[in-house]
């Protein structure tokens, strides 16, 4: 399996056309869309529409759909998208961060979050990573502040899900690498 980038445990990839019926099972577990920004199922054509839409997008340096690999099962546990949001400024923003219900609470995604980061700073030469997390979605926060994202905004009340609606935070991770006037 090659590896855009790899710790000890997992590897992240370019998701590919045949790991459709996986996807699509990870994403539409009612645990993994709970506090999900787009929050709808997907079916199984608008799986495969997300990932012929990221290969376009990675062709033009745009975005790229990752799979999450564990290396001792080399099993496909989860996803992550980064979507460049400008090319001039060099941002980009993280979405459909999702892990397997069944291999959740083992450091997994916060070192998938650690590897994209890795990826985007040392690789694509990006300068600041942000993602909206919902307040309520504890993990998903905790991730990321373990990942190295720190909470530099709140929208309130802007997501309505279950009956109401929820406050949105803000997270961003800047380019260690690069200094004031890079
Ligand atoms: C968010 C998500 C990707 C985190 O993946 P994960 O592999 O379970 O995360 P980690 O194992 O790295 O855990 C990170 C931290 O969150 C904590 N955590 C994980 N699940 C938790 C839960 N349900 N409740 C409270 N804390 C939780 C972990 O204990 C860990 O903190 P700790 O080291 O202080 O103990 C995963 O929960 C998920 O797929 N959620 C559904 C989809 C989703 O909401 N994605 C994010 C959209 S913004």
């Amino acid at each position: 399996m090659s590896f855009i980038i790899e710790s000890e445990d997992i590897g992240l990839r370019n998701i590919e056309m045949n790991d459709a019926e996986r996807i699509y099972n990870i994403l539409n577990d009612p645990t993994s869309l709970e506090w999900m920004n787009e929050y709808k199922p997907k079916s199984m054509d608008e799986v495969k529409e997300m990932i012929d839409k990221y290969h376009k997008r990675t062709v033009l340096g745009k975005g790229y759909l990752l799979g999450i690999e564990l290396k001792k099962e080399n099993k496909l546990i989860g996803m992550i998208a980064i979507d460049i949001a400008s090319v001039i400024n060099l941002n980009a923003k993280f979405t459909n961060i999702i892990i397997d219900k069944r291999y959740r609470r083992k450091g997994y995604g916060t070192e998938a979050e650690k590897l994209a980061l890795n990826y985007c700073f040392n690789e694509l030469n990006l300068h600041s990573i942000h993602m909206w997390i919902v307040e309520e979605n504890i993990a998903s926060i905790k991730a990321a502040r373990k990942a190295g994202f720190k909470e530099v905004g709140k929208l309130f009340k802007e997501t309505y899900r279950h009956g109401t609606y929820h406050n949105l935070i803000l997270f961003q991770a800047l380019n260690p690498n690069h200094n004031e006037t890079t």
